[in-house]
């Protein structure tokens, strides 16, 4: 087991100095990520395409985004654009035939309370940033009702970036489909050598990226790690229910940052759609810890919003309103320089690809 202590500040503002200097918004030449599909068998090709800024110009220290956060930042407003959010998730979700409140009616109605026992650690000490509230939770993921909408949300998330699919499978296929196959080329092309036996997936909430990773690698032993017990124990509890594979499962309750698992005990560790929830500090604790368990040949892998999104940079005043008034740390999420955070912890051949219009696949080597 390895030890180790975060010097976590309550006011740790001072990301900046771990990332290299970026100007707010460059404008840039619109770029084109080329991509295989997973529907595409590997044989065809999709572009997605790079808008014209390195960021959006609703994130980060724009006079757009100040306003944006002068809003946030008023109470009385907040509580309403809360409850806008939440009001908008649900109904965009259902619009997409996503069951979202008789997925979570069968999940609070069933006997998932009896799995928080065996999951949870008690010794566990939550970061600060933890303890905000979150995705309009006021417990942020620390509740039962955030764990039964898990699922529903995730759901969710798929179809917004595939918007045109028509069902939620082949918005999947895309979305996850690419994301995976990321991992298996990157791997296969710098540690061809190093057979996947076991995989840790960091902030693996309800289990669904875990289970994607289970199906594709069918021969390797999954770790899933989250922070709060209550989406570990709904993970446990339908890794149950679901149809037998050949992989084997744990469940692990505690901080990605620090996890107490052994050095060089993982060959792939993912990160998938964590950091957008993470201030920076956070992200570049992950980086190292990951760095610290992956063996001589492992891959990170890491996905969520890409900056250089053209459809996230063209996201609508009321929903990007709407979305940073759920999620604090965008901002950081969107200033940080992800590659040079990944590099500065040790990983080589860094790539980063877009794959789908909104998604970024980060991936990166532990050199031999
Ligand atoms: C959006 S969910 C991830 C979804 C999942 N990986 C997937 O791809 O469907 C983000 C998760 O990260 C977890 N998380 C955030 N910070 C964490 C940390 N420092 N250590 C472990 N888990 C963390 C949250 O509890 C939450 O379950």
């Amino acid at each position: 087991m390895a030890l180790c202590v975060l010097p976590h500040s309550k006011f740790s503002n001072n990301y900046h100095s771990h990332t290299s200097p970026v100007p707010q918004h460059t404008r840039r030449k619109s770029a084109v990520t080329v991509r295989m599909t997973a529907s595409s068998g590997g044989g065809g090709l999709a572009s997605y395409e790079e808008g014209e800024l390195d960021r959006p110009n609703w994130t980060g220290q724009t006079p757009l985004s100040r306003l944006v956060g002068a809003l946030i930042a008023f109470k009385p407003l907040y509580s309403v654009l809360k409850l806008g959010a939440r009001q908008v998730l649900i109904s965009t979700a259902e619009k997409t035939n996503v069951p979202w409140r008789e997925m979570t009616k069968e999940i609070l109605e069933s006997d998932v309370y009896k799995e928080m026992e065996s999951v949870q650690n008690a010794s566990v000490v939550y970061p600060d940033y933890y303890l905000s509230p979150f995705h309009a939770y006021d417990e942020g993921n620390l509740s039962w009702l955030a764990a039964a909408e898990a699922e529903a949300a995730t759901m969710s998330m798929v179809r917004r970036a595939i918007p045109d699919a028509s069902s939620l499978e082949e918005a999947n296929e895309i979305v996850r489909g690419n994301w995976l196959n990321a991992i298996e080329q990157h791997h296969q092309q710098y540690s061809g050598n190093l057979k996947i036996r076991d995989i840790l997936d960091i902030g693996c909430s309800v289990g669904v990226s875990t289970r994607f990773l289970a199906d594709k690698f069918p021969d390797t032993k999954l770790t899933g790690l989250d922070l709060s017990p209550y989406f570990l124990a709904v993970a446990k509890y339908k890794e149950k229910a679901s149809p037998q594979r050949s992989n084997s499962f744990q469940w692990i309750h505690a901080n990605g940052e620090c996890t107490g698992l052994d050095s060089q005990s993982f060959d792939i560790v993912s990160i998938s759609y964590v950091l957008h929830e993470c201030p920076a500090r956070a992200t570049i604790n992950l980086a190292k810890e990951s760095f610290r368990l992956l063996r001589p040949g492992g891959t990170l892998v890491i996905t969520d919003n890409s900056p250089k999104s053209k459809k996230l940079q063209q996201l609508s005043p009321v929903l990007f309103t709407l979305m940073k008034s759920t999620e604090p740390f965008l901002d950081e999420y969107y200033l940080l320089d992800l590659e040079k955070t990944v590099k500065d912890a040790g990983f080589v051949n860094v790539q980063t690809i877009l794959t789908d219009p909104r998604h970024r696949t980060l991936t990166a080597t532990v050199p031999y």
